[in-house]
This record gives C-alpha cells, structure tokens and sequence, in this order.
C-alpha cells in the first residue's frame, strides 16, 4: 500500500501527503558517548561567528604551517580557506595514526565473494603501500604536485590506496564511478587532462566477474580522438599476479602495478605540504547541460570539513567500525569512506559488490562480522532491502548505534523500518543533506542533540545557515508551508571551489539568481544556491524535495536528463530525444525516453534496444532508460519547444493538463495510447 503511494506520487505532493511525523528521541546510552553533545555548539557556530568559527574544524588537522587567514574572499565566490596553512590529507589520514594505531585495522575490505575473506589492513600496512605506490606514481608515471590523474576503479582497497598515494604527492585525483562507461572515463580524462589513466582489471558485482580492463582502452582511444593523450594505464589487479580479464595489455602504455611496485618496495615518500587551497581532487557530477561539472574539491577546507563532521554527525571515534555502504566513485565515499573516517582514525569497511549478493542478508552478516557500530547507506538500499528481506537484521546479532541516510529523500514508512529493523530501535538516525559540490553535510540533526523527524533531514550543520527564497529572491520563512529554492547564506570550508576550468558555469550555474552584488567581496553578497526544492516547517527541520534543474536522481545517483538525451542523439536514426524522470518505488526515479526518428527511419524493438544500449555504453548502465518510446513526434509549443512536462505526465500517469495550445495537440492522445493509457 504505501509502496503504492511512492510510485504515484510526485515530489510536490509528498510534502503535502507527508504531514508532520512525530520525533524520535536518541537513547541517553548514545547521547553518553557522542562527540558532539554540547548545544552551545550552535553558538559557537552561529552567522555572528562566521567564519572564525572554522578554526575548530581546521584544529583537527595537522597542519606543516598553520593558516593565517582563515576565509578569503578577494576572489569571490571562489572562497579560499585557511590561507596560508600547509598540509597533507595523506599525513592526516594515515602517519600521524602511527605512533598509536599503527596495529589498529584501517580498512576492512570484504570481497563480494563470501568464500573470499576479508582483508584486514592496519594503518602500518595502509602507510607502507600508500607510500610505495606515491613512489611509483612520482617515479615511474612522472606525476607531481598539480597533475591531474583519472581513476577508474571499482570497490576495493586500492582505490584509497590509490588516492592517497596522489594525495602524498599533491597529485588531483579525479575517480570515476566504476560502472561508468568508457566513454563517460574518456570525456572526464579529456576535460581533466590527465595523462595517466588508473584502473583495475576486473571486479565481481552480482557475482559475475566484470571485465573492466576493456572500458580503459574505450577510454583511452575515445580520449585521444578527442585530443587528450594518455601515455600510462596502471592497471590494479583483483587477483595480484593473475590475470583476471581477458583483454590484453597494450605495450608500453599499460602496465600491471603488482609488476612495476616491485621496484618500489620498502621506499618512503614524504608527503608535500601542500597550500591549504590547492586542490585535492576532482569529482565530476550532472548539471542542466550533456558536459559533466568537475568539483574542485580543495585540500585543507575540504579535509577539515570531512573531518569535522564525520566526528560530530556520523559519531566517530577511533575505536568505532564504520561501515559506509556508498561508492567511493561518489562523493558520499570520498568524503565519508575515505577521508573522513581515516582522518579520525576510524576502521573503514569497503564493500565490493551489491547488498543483496548471494541475498539480502548480506549486509547485516558483514555488519555481524566485523562488529560494525555505525552504519550509513542510501533510501534506494534501504528500499530494495525492505522489500526484498523485511526480515533478515533480526537473524543477525550486530549492533548499531548510529545510522545515516543519504542522496535523496526518504519516505516515512522507510525510515521507520529502517529505525526499528535495522536499527533494532536502539540507533540514532541522520538523514544527512548534501552535493557533490558541498563535500560534506548541509542539514542534519546532531544525533545527541536534536529529536530525528523521518523525511525531514533538520536543520543546517554546524556553520551552515540554510534559506529558503522564492523565485522573485524573497525569503519564505519556516512553517509557511510552502517550498522554495533552498540555498546556504555564508561559504563554508568543505565547499568546492570553482568548476575545473569553467569558472563561469561556476557562477553562473551556483551563484548568478541570487548575487546581490557581483561586484562584492562580501559573503554575505553570495548566497549558494543549491538547486533543489526545500520547505521549513515551524521547528526549523528542513525537508527536501528534490531537484528543481534538469537532474534526476536515479537511486541516489545523478544524472543530467541532457546527458541522456545526448546520449540518445549519437544513434545515428535518432532526430530528437527527451528525457523525464518516473517514480520508481526502489530506485525513488528512473529515466523514460521518448525519441522522434530521422525521416525515412522506422519504429522496432531492435531500434528501441539499440538506443539503450548506446546508453549504457556512452554513459553506464545506471542510466538506463526504463522505456525507449518512438514516437513519431514530440509534444510541442507553437515556438517549437518540447513540451517534457506533457511526456512526464503520460509516463507517471498522470492527467496531461491542458494540451490545446501545442502545435500539435493530437500527438498527446497518439503517445497516450501507445504507453497504454
Ligand atoms: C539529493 C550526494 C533529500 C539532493 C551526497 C541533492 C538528498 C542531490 C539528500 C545531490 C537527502 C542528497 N534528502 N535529498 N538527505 N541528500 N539529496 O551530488 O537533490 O550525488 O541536490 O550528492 O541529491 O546528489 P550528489
């Protein structure tokens, strides 16, 4: 039944549907061993404090010199965090754990496999490879300081190792989901300029052993084709010393690591201070056009954020087993797989495969094993989890005290299985807000300090002062009832800095319906718009309700419906395509397609396959259209617009609204009858 209600339900409706949700309180056992149970928190954190307030944050690094200016803002909007301060994310992440917690696990890798077991590896072990391979890339693959590396690696230890070897050397690594295809690696190595292409051979999802050795060749001729040479592919190896795909290596450009690191053995690199504003990585995300947005994430900002609030939202103490169940080819897994939880000296569990491999028990055996305490994952699993094991957290004796939720937003009725099944009743729950563009959290409760409201997220985090402004700019206050464009009044450390080499997208795309002045230096002038939909109810929690850009979130992964499109437009038949977002009652959306036809082209279900599939090999399979609809013409405006919101509504089933003013009115009917309505 309620499953019923998600799938017909659109984004504006669920605000009204939802009502208000009674709050959960945390168990007074939590709030006694939280990081994070003083109120005067939010003083200290307050819009008058702004931005000295960071300085908590920043002293939770190493710094080789501390920052002398903790916010610049001659260049705004691209702020610039703790001036003058140099550091390292590798030292933080792992040397400076040594002297206490050399022994201490630092990464369980557990193997989709479950014959296969887990490797354990200590922050000694983490500290000796990081090193060899930071020797390897500055040795034999010529990176420095400033060189932009692609990583196109699937779940595995190496993917940390990898970016904290380039971190050491002040290297920007730019990761790529690895169910992306080869194609989506080529445009981010063209646009990065990457000269080095870092992949692994194989991985296993859903049990199946994947070839991925082949997307690095798509990846690097697609490159080259479009002018970007890439001289070294360092290909990982899932099974070190065997070969586990079955495409070959080329000569001279590709080389296994497990061959070359043998010369690196036993070498030690220092890490290079780095300015505290210079870039750590790069992450691409969807925007409104087909070409992808590389975040530039920086360093110290960025580090001290992660840090900060990996310690106060997810509750981490060193002595704690962290298992976030994202991607590290997202930001979720940079920023709370990897650098977060490293920085605070936590053990990081890093998971290969699906959750429901070999079933949906999974996941609460890896949590049972290794004695996991905090647990953190997307509505998209918790959905696919409920429905396809309801009943299996309670076979399993594990304990969680803390639980995230994360990427978009979650129905009650899944929020509450969530608390009561998985987190047996006894977990505190953050529903935490956020981008790929902000590095960390936006809103959520702080777990000791405020009541959880499922389907809310909160308020803002620590530093962050949330908005909400209709279209004419002016402010729509809490409990108005009413859903506006929410955006962040003050920058903050983890904010990413520019677009990768487009600073005017940047501003433009972020910045330009709410600047005050662009002329200003002054934050207060710069208000961040988020491009999502939000309301405030009268206790100040905010709820999110989605994109209000181009974007659909597809099981918490964005994806730009231009993208699609674009996609769709590179098979040759293909005159126009039009991309909608459908409720999914797993995925929260899903893409439909609908496509007009070249002239002297027609209609078939070979067709039909033969664009999805160029979907999945141009962008992955994730953006896989449910449906590829032929029609013989789109919906139009008289000044020749394609009408999305007349296919959007036939593909949700919905009533199409008034259609008389179109050029073309008697199509509607003709698509109506062919998605068999
Ligand atoms: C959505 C993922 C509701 C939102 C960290 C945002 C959410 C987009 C939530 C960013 C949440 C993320 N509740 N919606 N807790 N978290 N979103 O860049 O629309 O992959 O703008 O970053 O996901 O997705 P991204």
């Amino acid at each position: 039944m309620a499953e019923k209600e998600i799938v017909e339900t659109s984004e504006a409706e669920i605000a009204v549907h939802w009502g208000e949700e009674e709050y959960y309180h945390p168990s007074t056992e939590f709030i006694a061993q939280a990081n994070m149970a003083d109120p005067a928190v939010f003083d200290r954190f307050s819009l008058e404090n702004f931005p000295n307030c960071f300085k908590e944050y920043a002293d939770l690094l190493d710094w080789y010199e501390y920052w002398d200016t903790i916010l610049d803002t001659s260049d705004a909007p691209c702020w610039k965090w703790f001036s003058g301060g140099k550091v390292n994310a590798s030292y933080n992440c792992v040397d400076r754990h040594l002297a206490k917690n050399k022994n201490k696990t630092a990464i369980h890798f557990v193997p989709e496999l479950e014959e296969e077991k887990i490797e354990h590896i200590t922050f000694q072990e983490l500290y000796v490879r990081v090193n060899e391979f930071a020797a390897l890339l500055r040795d034999f693959a010529g990176l420095k300081a400033g060189d932009r590396v692609t990583l196109h690696m699937p779940m595995s230890a190496e993917l940390p190792i990898t970016m904290l070897a380039c971190a050491r050397l002040g290297v920007i690594h730019s990761e790529v989901f690895g169910g992306f295809s080869g194609r989506a690696s080529a445009d981010r190595i063209v646009d990065s300029q990457s000269r080095v292409l870092i992949i692994m051979d194989s991985y296993y999802r859903a049990g199946n052993l994947l070839n991925h050795k082949e997307n690095a060749d798509i990846a690097v001729d697609l490159a080259e084709k479009d002018g970007q040479k890439v001289d070294k592919v360092l290909v990982w190896q899932r099974y070190p010393g065997k070969a586990s795909s079955p495409t070959p290596m080329v000569e001279g450009r590709d080389y296994f690591v497990n061959d070359v690191l043998k010369d690196f053995y036993g070498r030690r690199i220092e890490p290079v201070p780095m300015p505290a504003e210079d870039p750590l990585f790069l992450m691409y995300t969807s925007g409104t056009t087909g070409k992808p947005k590389g975040c530039q994430h920086s360093t110290g900002g960025y580090l001290a954020y992660a840090a900060g609030t990996s310690k106060y939202v997810q509750d981490i103490h060193p002595e704690d087993v962290y298992w976030c169940m994202a991607d590290i080819g997202w930001i979720t897994g940079h920023s709370y797989i990897v650098y977060g939880p490293l920085a605070l000296c936590a053990s990081t569990v890093i998971y290969e495969g699906v959750p429901n491999y070999p079933d949906p028990g999974r996941p609460w055996r890896i949590a049972q094993e290794l004695d996991v305490n905090i647990f953190h994952t997307a509505p998209t699993a918790i959905r696919a989890l409920r429905k396809i094991g309801p009943d299996e957290p309670a076979k399993y004796n594990y304990k969680f005290k803390h639980m995230t939720t994360v990427g978009e937003p979650i129905e009650p009725e899944v929020w509450k299985w969530y608390y009561n099944a998985v987190g047996k009743g006894q977990a505190a729950i953050v529903d935490t807000w956020w981008q790929t563009e902000t590095g960390g959290f936006l809103c959520s409760t702080l777990p000791a300090l405020a009541p959880m409201k499922p389907g809310s997220a909160g308020k803002g985090v620590p530093g962050i002062h949330p908005i909400i402004y209709d279209d004419e700019g002016k402010e729509i206050p809490s409990g108005a009832g009413k859903a506006g464009n929410i955006c962040i009044q003050n920058p903050w450390p983890g904010g990413f800095q520019t677009i990768w080499g487009d600073r005017d997208r940047f501003v433009d795309t972020y910045y330009a319906r709410y600047c005050k002045d662009p002329n200003s230096k002054d934050w207060r002038d710069w208000p961040y718009m988020t491009g999502d939909a939000a309301v405030e109810a009268a206790d100040g929690y905010y709820r999110i309700l989605g994109r209000i850009d181009d974007v659909i979130n597809v099981s918490g992964h964005r994806l730009g419906t231009k993208e699609i499109e674009s996609a769709a437009l590179v098979v040759e038949e293909v005159a126009e395509a039009a991309v909608v977002p459908v409720a999914h009652e797993i995925k929260g959306k899903e893409p439909d397609l609908f496509v007009s036809l070249k002239p002297g082209y027609d209609a078939s279900p070979e067709l039909e396959k033969k664009i999805s599939d160029t979907i999945s090999t141009e962008i992955g399979k994730i953006a896989k259209p449910r449906h590829v609809w032929i029609v013989k013409d789109m919906p139009k405006t008289r000044s020749g617009k394609i009408m999305r919101r007349v296919l959007g509504a036939i593909s949700n089933n919905k009533d199409v609204g008034d259609v008389t003013t179109l050029a073309n009115p008697e199509i509607v009917e003709e698509i109506k009858q062919m998605a068999g309505q």
